[in-house]
Order: structure tokens, then sequence, then C-alpha cells
């Protein structure tokens, strides 16, 4: 306990130390510098991009009524699936069996989720709320 303590108040005095120094060497430092607010730097400008945005969906299913539509859909490798969800109810997509295992959406009221296809083959998909909704992505 004496020792655990002791180290503690030990390191509170350090920071306290280095505290100290950075500002003394802040406040040796005194150049004329005037304050310019035109040096200050601007938002950045070129942030506007957003992930998902650099890349269109080849294709979208709309998550509503209780169903997948389109509940079967071909795309290519390489291509985005966007999931949109619009339904009442909160719903989410599930891949069927290993080859399908990275389609696995968080449960959504409403809202959009993607997943790029990057291996050729026929993805089964459901949502684990409702197992009776099921669809399918063919990738080519
Ligand atoms: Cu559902």
């Amino acid at each position: 306990m004496l020792m655990v303590s002791r180290a503690r108040s030990t390191q509170v005095v350090t920071g306290l130390g280095l505290a100290a120094m950075l500002l003394l060497s802040g406040c040796g430092s005194d150049k004329p510098k005037p304050a310019a607010p035109t040096t200050t730097s601007h938002p950045a400008t070129s942030k506007t991009t957003a992930p998902g945005d650099k890349k269109p969906a080849a294709v979208t299913v709309d998550v509503d009524n209780m169903k997948f539509a389109p509940a079967d859909a071909t795309v290519k490798v390489g291509d985005t699936v966007t999931w949109k969800f619009s339904d009442s109810v909160p719903h989410n997509v599930q891949g069927i069996g290993d080859r399908a295992m990275g389609i696995n959406s968080p449960i959504f009221d409403k809202g959009e989720w993607s997943y790029t296809f990057t291996a050729p083959g026929n993805y089964r998909y459901l949502c684990s709320l409702h197992p009776q909704m099921r669809g399918s992505i063919t990738v080519e």
C-alpha cells in the first residue's frame, strides 16, 4: 500500500515537473509574433468523399414489406450490393453457409448496408429476425 501510494505521488510530481518545464520553455521563446488571424487554417475542404461514395451500388435491394426486392439479383465480381431498409419493422441481412459468411449486417430499422462481392458464386441470405425473408445474389 505504502509503496503504491509513494509511486503514484512520484508520478504526479514528475508530471507536474514536465508540465512546468513545458510551460517555461514555451514562455522562454518570446519572439515578437503578432497574432495573425490569417494564418488560421481553413476547415478542410477536400473531405467531401464519404466511404461508399466512390463506387455506386450495382444493385440496390429494397428491404420493405417483409421481403427483399428483388429477391434474386445478379452482379459482377467486384460489384457492391446495397440493401436499403425502409420497412416498419427491423431487419438484417445474413448470409447462409460458409461462402456467404461475410454477409452479416447489423439490424436496421431504417438505413442502408452495402457488401462488395469479390468472388463469383451464388450467395444466399436471409433476415435472421424473419427467416422466411430470403434472397440471393449471383456473382458472375
Ligand atoms: Cu426481417
